[in-house]
């Protein structure tokens, strides 16, 4: 940093976001670094006048804002949360915790996997307003959030960004010193003016919270990020349900035996999901697409609505503010989980076509095996969203999954909703 630039940031306070009169001065930066490179597609978020949609989900939240000058102008902001979520497994017999390492191979049968928890902060939505960018105002709203993470005990701290997004890797690769550590997919699917067929060969159960949490804590607690307070989420108003796919007639919803049963007696094949409703919290709008584009998809979404038995995928409303379910909490087993999975897929569509939706979005690891499941457009998703993350501390003790930073992907993440 020169001189000039430190000169001007010696009024550069960083503080508490204030609900009562920060509000239209994040919203402007917010809109400022929504401005699109000329001539490119660029995916717009209103908040809908509430900066902290993205985070006051968490079980511990805080945005900071950066207030510049005597004018007090806000120049930055950064929304941070804490949470405690599985970052490996370790072999328990008996209630006796054995770690993989010391395990005997004989034991096997009696050894079930167990969660090992740690507590993960999460940065997002840092914004520096386009004329006041490279002063390190981006590194010190990064710094304190840090700051305020350590003081709440949180071992490791992750950010998600686009891979090509330089000035963000560069800063926390480079100056924060976080590390490239996953690589999910996000997968979009257009909200179709018709209504998507469901595999007839499948019956699609809509289980209760409780029966949901139990389902996800026995089958998925061991995943990474699995979060341990998953029972506010699916308790959560925004979540709309947690859907089950089993083959026609092997069970219906009244005659539901109850997870640990469920489990003990699988059907051959069944898939679940959880549906988060993201429509009420934000808004995402498509801006800078071509007029051909545009009249291109506007063509197809009147013939789809003609001739809705020709089952065209028609582009969707993404021109104008539009709204969208997220699927969570996508699993299943045997031979014919994906199939089953896309059964879920088609209900979320039409889930989604009922409330209006823009699109249905996912996020899921590049090695889940059940992705093949999960209907998507190419021009639409992410092939590789970019997590990087950091130990936030040296001196914790290595415990039995060691440093969580180090270690290789598994199958699977789970992808919490309320950090979309
Ligand atoms: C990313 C962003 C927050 C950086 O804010 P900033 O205040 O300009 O960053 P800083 O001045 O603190 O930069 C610190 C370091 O980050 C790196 N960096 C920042 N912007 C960079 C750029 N455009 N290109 C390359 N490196 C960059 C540099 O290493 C820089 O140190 P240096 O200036 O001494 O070389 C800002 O560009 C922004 O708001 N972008 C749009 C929104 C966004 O992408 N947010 C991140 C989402 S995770």
């Amino acid at each position: 940093m020169n001189m000039v630039q430190d000169l001007s940031l010696s009024s550069l306070v960083v503080r508490e976001f204030d609900r009562n009169k920060d509000c239209s001065g994040v919203e402007d930066v917010e809109r400022r670094c929504d401005v699109g490179p000329t001539g490119e597609v660029s995916l717009f978020t209103d908040l809908l006048g509430d900066p902290i949609c993205r985070v006051r989900n968490s079980p511990a939240f805080l945005m900071l804002v950066a207030e510049l000058g005597q004018e007090k102008e806000i120049v930055g902001m950064v929304r941070g949360c804490i949470k405690t979520v599985t970052c490996g497994k370790k072999h328990s017999r008996n209630s006796k915790n054995v770690t993989v390492s010391h395990r005997n191979n004989n034991d096997d049968d009696n050894i079930k996997p167990v969660p090992v928890y740690t507590k993960l902060a999460y940065i997002l939505g840092l914004r520096v307003s386009p004329s006041h960018r490279r002063m390190g105002i981006g590194l010190k709203l990064v710094k304190r959030m840090e700051e305020w993470f350590a003081e709440n005990g949180a071992e490791y701290s992750y950010m998600a960004t686009e891979n090509d997004n330089q000035a963000s890797i560069k800063l926390f690769t480079g100056k924060c010193g976080y590390a490239k550590f996953r690589t999910p997919a996000i997968l979009v699917n257009p909200v179709f003016a018709h209504r998507v067929k469901v595999s007839k060969l499948v019956t699609i159960i809509k289980l209760a919270p409780s029966d949901a949490e139990s389902l996800y804590r026995r089958r998925f607690s061991t995943t990474e990020f699995f979060p341990r307070d998953i029972d506010s989420v699916l308790n959560n108003n925004l979540s709309l349900g947690t859907f089950l796919a089993v083959p026609r007639g092997e069970l219906a919803e009244e005659s539901w035996p109850g997870s640990d049963q469920f489990l003990a007696d699988p059907p051959e094949s069944w898939a679940v999901i959880s549906v988060w409703n993201c429509n009420e919290l934000f808004k995402l709008e498509v801006r800078g697409a071509s007029r051909l584009k545009r009249t291109f998809a506007k063509t197809t979404r009147i013939v789809d609505r003609a001739l809705p038995w020709l089952q065209l995928p028609s582009v969707p409303e993404l021109f104008r503010p539009f709204g969208f379910h997220f699927l969570y909490g996508l699993g299943g087993a045997g031979p014919r989980a994906a199939k089953f999975l896309k059964a879920l897929c088609g209900h979320a569509h039409n889930l989604a076509k009922g409330s209006g939706c823009g699109v249905v979005a996912t996020e899921v690891s590049n090695r889940e095996p059940l992705k093949a499941g999960i209907p998507h457009w190419k021009i639409l998703s992410c092939a590789e969203d970019l997590w990087c993350i950091k130990r936030l501390g040296e001196d914790y003790s290595d415990g039995s999954v060691g440093d969580w930073t180090k270690s290789p992907p598994g199958m699977s993440i789970f992808v919490d909703p309320r950090e979309i």
